[in-house]
């Protein structure tokens, strides 16, 4: 393998500090659960600070904890500058926010800018006061086709299945590119470019430190009074023209964003949840724009040396073209646990590159009927996390990844929550398996989450995954991500990476910096380290042999 060099910015004692951060993502309803209601709250996340201090995290991205029916996870919010009664209250939010910067650790909020909650006060008001009223403007109502207008005005579909356009009592029908619940906003509305300032400028002042972006490719539509088929959006290139997605024109509101992020000391961050051709990533991740972006290659490749080695190549480009830092993520709450991903079958790639399916759909599928191969995929598991910490670059870490969770496949039917699930019977299982509860002890009535009952029903087997027994294992995975995430700290010089030729196809290796390798084997056969000192490895390195599907971060000799 050639060896090429990136060089971006260097990050020096005065460097912004989201560049190489790592981010743990809170799933709040699933994290810790307060007063044994069975729902995860902020207060539980207070009162599980020490495991992300003791983690050696540098921020916190909470997923919605916003006033909400619950039709998306959160993602549907009828309040956005309030916290959900059952989540606590904005009191709890101060508390928690005082007690992890105390830590040193910086928090980022969800912000889910493209729709509201059927249940927002605005759709609530556009709902009763009818056809052409100011209110409705809000949105995107549309009268229906056919004679009597019953049908749909177009054929578009949803991301959850099902028509993009839900009928409302007087006959119009109005634009949810997600759930039922969550109608599209107009962006064209200057009240609702205001409101999304007034948001973020509330949680800002509240000392939030950043804003993740949820769908930040939507918010501004161009829609004319006769609107596309199917056939004919998918026929139009996302060049910035198009009329639903990635249009140029959603750039002049995350300017209005940065400049008020930049009213605020350190600035205030934001990273985009983009699903948009690589070429136009950067200009989500500018620093005139959101400042950062989501990249998923990682999250979509298979544990492949040659895919691993393109993904790194290509968003270390996209970063320098940017002038951002990359982002890294194996998991997050919409996909199925790495773990479990990683022991299982590799489902096939189109000519393009992309998954055939979804990874781990058909898993799911079947029941976990499908083989799964528990210990290969957490051993895999295992090295391409110490694989994606030593990047340059922000990590972004989900919650339970850190105790090698597996994806929950045993959830009946009738405990099931995501929308995916209700709206593609027999397609689409759903988000849940990552979404359950975590462990906190091997006893309890839900595992020390609370000392009530867990939401989502946690599978007898998570117990040997509870906190408190990894953590008194050495050995443990919990162990690996404490000192690989210490270590990365005391390492971290620069944002360089060059790669090193090993001889070998399905063994990579880069230099960070002087002094720091980091070396993984994605076959199945061992890798000589040529009597490099090894500062950490995913698995033992016997006789200065790395074993197969394995990492070491080495100094070499
Ligand atoms: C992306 C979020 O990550 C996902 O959980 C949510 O369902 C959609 N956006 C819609 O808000
Ligand atoms: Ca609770």
């Amino acid at each position: 393998m050639s060896s090429v060099e990136h060089v971006t910015p260097a990050v020096t004692e005065d460097a912004p500090w989201w560049r190489q951060a790592v981010v743990y993502q809170v799933y709040p309803r699933a994290f810790a659960d307060s007063n044994g209601d069975g729902i995860g709250d902020l207060r539980g996340v207070t009162s599980r600070i020490e495991h992300l201090a003791r983690l050696g995290v540098d921020a916190v991205w909470l997923s919605p904890f916003y006033p909400s029916p619950l039709e998306d996870g959160g993602y549907d919010v009828a309040d956005y500058r309030d916290v959900d009664p059952r989540l606590g209250t904005l009191t709890d939010f101060d508390e928690m926010v005082g007690a992890l910067h105390a830590h040193g650790i910086k928090v980022v909020v969800d912000i889910v800018p493209n729709h509201t909650s059927a249940a927002h006060p605005w759709f609530v008001e556009a709902l009763a006061a009818g056809r052409g009223s100011a209110a409705r403007e809000r949105y995107i109502f549309r009268e229906g086709s056919g004679v009597d207008g019953s049908q749909p005005p177009t054929d578009w579909e949803s991301h959850f299945g099902g028509s993009a356009w839900e009928r409302v009592a007087d006959g119009q029908w109005y634009l949810h590119n997600f759930a039922v619940g969550q109608p599209d906003l107009n962006w064209h509305s200057e009240e609702v470019r205001a409101d999304f300032i007034e948001t973020i400028r509330f949680w800002s002042d509240r000392g939030a430190d950043g804003f993740r972006v949820d769908v930040a490719h939507y918010l501004t539509k161009d829609l004319g009074e006769v609107l596309p088929s199917k056939a004919e959006l998918e026929a139009l290139p996302w060049d910035g023209t198009h009329p639903l997605a990635d249009r140029d024109d959603v750039h002049e509101v995350y300017a209005t964003w940065r400049a008020v992020f930049d009213e605020y000391d350190p600035p205030r961050t934001a990273v985009a949840e983009a699903w948009v051709d690589a070429d136009r990533l950067p200009l989500y991740a500018s620093a005139e724009g959101l400042g950062q972006a989501f990249n998923f290659d990682l999250l979509e490749a298979d544990f492949d040396a040659t895919q691993f080695r393109d993904v790194v190549t290509h968003n270390l480009d996209l970063a320098a073209r940017s002038g951002s830092s990359s982002t890294w993520v194996l998991s997050n709450h919409d996909v199925v646990r790495h773990p479990t991903r990683y022991g299982l079958a590799v489902p096939g790639r189109t000519d393009d590159g992309r998954p055939l399916v979804k990874h781990g759909a058909t898993w799911l599928l079947s029941g976990g009927t499908e083989p799964l191969d528990r210990e290969g995929g957490a051993r895999r598991a295992r090295a391409a996390t110490l694989f994606a910490l030593a990047l340059p670059g922000s990590m972004y870490l989900y919650q339970g990844e850190e105790l090698g969770l597996h994806e929950v496949v045993e959830i009946p039917d009738d405990r099931r929550e995501d929308p995916t699930f209700f709206r593609n019977p027999g397609v689409d299982v759903g988000r849940d398996g990552c979404r359950v509860p975590l462990p906190w002890t091997p006893d309890g009535s839900s595992l020390g989450f609370g000392s009530g009952p867990a939401g989502l029903p946690q599978p007898g087997w998570m117990a040997d995954y509870a906190v408190s027994r990894l953590e008194e294992d050495p050995t443990s995975i919990l162990h690996l991500y404490q000192d690989a995430i210490a270590l990365r700290r005391r390492l971290l010089r620069g944002e360089e990476l060059t790669w090193r030729a090993t001889g070998r196809d399905d063994v990579v290796r880069f230099a960070r910096h002087e002094g720091w390798e980091v070396v993984t084997t994605f076959g199945r056969e061992g890798y000589d380290l040529d009597g490099a000192e090894v500062l950490l490895s995913s698995m033992p390195v016997p006789d200065g042999v790395l074993p197969g599907e394995a990492t070491a971060w080495v100094r070499p000799s």
